[in-house]
């Protein structure tokens, strides 16, 4: 294996409760990937325990060579690998250039953005700050929202909001749990979208963890499918298709049925 992401006989229990169950796979660069499966089928926990929220019970995480397992979460951000969450989070009061300018000011100094606030970094000049934030902007295409307080937000753009986030980090790769939810029609194809841009022009590696399965099947280059916790099945889109026991076990439910 030589992926960006190597994850090696991952494991997490919460007390008698087998979460994530002896989880390997490999995505490589420039992949987008994703990670799907059931309510329950252990894919936050594993986000969780591979971006360092969650100390894994066994195995082991390798990040661009380097491993990560068990490092602390700003460790583990410095080193490239950086996550969005199934609920955003951000300053709610304040505006998304002050939201995006905070995760940098805290990725430059690693301190709390309060004491930053107004002041020369001395690692980086206010310009090329205001630099970085228009050029997160303009990825993420908020340029008419730049101004809008983060908590007054629709709900698409709140999300877009996290992962302009996340890219103040300067991430190699971007771990995004259910980028979709509670998106419209006109918002997942936005989504889509911005998706391949990540990829195509910044870049970056995804890993998707996604219940929208229309997306899913039609972004991702590789999916795993996790089902109590085990992986059940790994491959493209086709070949899971065709799969009988991802069938069975997942796209076989009613509620996927439009995949
Ligand atoms: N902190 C925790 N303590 C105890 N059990 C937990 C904890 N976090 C998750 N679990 C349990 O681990 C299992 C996997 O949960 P997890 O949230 O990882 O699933 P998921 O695949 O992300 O589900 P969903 O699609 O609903 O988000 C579930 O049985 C859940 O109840
Ligand atoms: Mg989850």
């Amino acid at each position: 294996m030589s992926g960006l992401l190597e994850v090696k006989g991952l494991a997490k229990h919460f007390g008698g409760l087998a979460a994530v169950k002896d989880l390997s796979f490999s995505i490589g660069k420039g992949q987008i990937a994703g990670l799907i499966g059931p309510n329950g089928a252990g894919k936050t926990t594993a986000f969780n325990t591979i971006s360092g929220a969650l100390t894994p019970t066994r195995g082991q995480v390798r990040f661009n060579g380097t491993d990560i397992t068990g490092q602390r979460t700003s460790a583990i951000v410095a080193c490239g690998l950086a996550r969005t969450f199934q609920s955003t989070t951000t300053f709610a009061e304040e505006s998304v250039e002050r939201n995006i300018e905070y995760a940098l000011l805290s990725r430059i100094r690693g301190a709390a953005p309060q004491v930053l606030m107004g002041r020369k970094t001395g690692l980086v000049s206010p310009a090329e700050v205001r630099a970085e934030i228009d050029r997160i902007i303009a990825i993420v295409d908020m340029q008419n929202w730049r101004h809008a307080i983060a908590g007054t937000l629709p709900y698409g753009l709140q999300k877009k909001l996290g992962i302009a986030i996340g890219l103040a980090t300067q991430p190699l790769m971007l771990l995004m749990d259910e980028p979709a939810a509670g998106l419209n029609h006109e918002e997942c194809n936005e989504l889509t979208r911005l998706l391949r841009r990540l990829r195509d022009e910044q870049g970056l590696t995804i890993l998707l963890v996604e219940h929208h399965m229309a997306i899913v099947m039609e972004v991702c280059e590789r999916i795993v499918v996790l089902v109590h916790g085990e992986k059940i099945a790994e491959g493209s889109p086709d070949e899971l298709r065709v799969n009988p026991a991802v069938i069975e076990a997942y796209l076989g439910a009613p509620e996927y049925a439009h995949a």
